[in-house]
């Protein structure tokens, strides 16, 4: 089905992204450029090291202007926003390792952030926000849930559970989430999330980002255990085409779940087994079991007109980007194991 972001319905519109250097942001940049939008989008460095992949993506010369911006600092933020119609809110920060100070290090650029950004858009007059929330804001234990009963918009994962698991990423995602909506709902600004599952597919950044650290450890193995956890998969060009869906769609509200594959870490063992035998593989014993409560739907966004590539196309792509960016080798000499993100074990 072809969705609505078609042709050149950007031309004349500026619209600002924010964390335009990261892993998702990269590739609706990317789209937002293709369809004709001028882009401002926030970095926290300059550097070609950060930028040069958004520099020379097409129509970058002429329409995307990088700001420097915080998400702590509203003022810079507020720079980069004024002059937009349109706001994707894209930065949160996705730590791979473990947090030393939750407060500072995700749940004030998580949640400050996201009313600094929302702040700005309304003193821009802007006329819609696109908030990336997440999977994690949508499925972990939440409260008077049938277990068997499939999980939709109306499901919230359950804050206080994970703060008392100290899953830092999971309550700054729930808190800021929940803060964007009633920010929305107080001020008339039209605001809509989007709750991607974990997203795979090759990167436009020359560093792994953390979601992508997940394919690498089960390929290459390493010496922590995981969970047999029912996983949720997306491709990142579909999560950019669901974003800009939900600019360009009037009849867009609320949250956007946006997961259509699912697949257990066992089965999917099984599959990268099968596709690339050539690969040492985590240990079939190193996945702990875990029950598997029925999955999320994506039905909500479908119903807009999105739709998603086959999970196997996902995974070959994303292997053989990692393949060819050396990504899969052992470093020359170095005989640091693979680690699987910490963050994935908490979510
Ligand atoms: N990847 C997934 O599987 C997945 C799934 C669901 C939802 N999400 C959400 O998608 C969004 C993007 O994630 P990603 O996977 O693309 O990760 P990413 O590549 O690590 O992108 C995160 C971005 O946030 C920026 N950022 C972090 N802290 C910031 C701060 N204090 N001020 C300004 N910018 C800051 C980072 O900038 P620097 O480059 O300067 O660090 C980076 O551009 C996040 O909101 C994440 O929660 C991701």
């Amino acid at each position: 089905m072809p969705t609505r972001a078609e042709g050149n319905a950007g031309s004349g519109k500026t619209v600002c992204v924010t964390g335009a250097a990261g892993y998702i942001a990269s590739w609706l940049v990317k789209l937002l450029l293709s369809r004709g939008y001028d882009v401002h989008g926030t970095v926290r460095h300059l550097g070609e090291e950060k930028t040069g992949h958004l520099r020379r993506l097409e129509n970058a010369s002429e329409n995307l202007r990088l700001f420097q911006a915080d998400l702590l600092d509203y003022d810079a933020m507020a720079a980069a926003i004024v002059g937009c119609q349109g706001v994707f809110h894209v930065a949160t920060p996705v730590p791979s390792g473990i947090l030393t100070d939750p407060e500072l290090q995700m749940l004030g650029p998580a949640v400050t952030g996201t009313t600094n950004v929302l702040k700005a858009a309304s003193a821009a007059d802007a006329e819609r926000v696109v908030v990336v929330s997440s999977m994690v804001a949508v499925e972990i234990n939440p409260k008077d849930w049938p277990q068997g009963k499939i999980r939709d918009e109306s499901c919230w994962s359950d804050k206080e559970f994970c703060r008392s698991n100290e899953s830092w990423y999971p309550v700054a995602k729930i808190a800021a989430e929940a803060a964007a909506l009633e920010y929305g709902r107080a001020t008339g600004l039209r605001v809509v999330t989007l709750n991607p599952a974990l997203v795979f597919a090759p990167l436009l950044q020359p560093t792994i980002n953390t979601s992508s650290q997940f394919l690498i450890y089960f390929l290459k193995g390493g010496p922590d255990e995981t969970r047999d956890k029912l996983w949720h998969i997306v491709d990142v060009r579909d999560v950019a085409d669901a974003l800009l869906l939900l600019y360009e769609a009037p009849e867009a509200t609320g949250r956007h779940i946006c997961a259509p594959h699912f697949i257990t870490a066992r089965e999917l063992l099984g599959l990268l087994k099968n596709m690339y035998p050539g690969y040492p593989c985590i240990a079939e014993e190193s996945i702990r079991d875990m029950d598997h409560p029925a999955p999320m739907t994506s039905g909500k966004l479908e119903k807009l007109g999105w739709s998603s590539r086959p999970l196997r196309e996902t995974i070959t792509d994303t292997v053989e980007f990692c393949r060819e960016a050396g990504f899969l080798e052992d470093g020359d000499g170095d005989d640091t194991p693979c680690r699987f993100p910490p963050l994935l074990n908490k979510v």
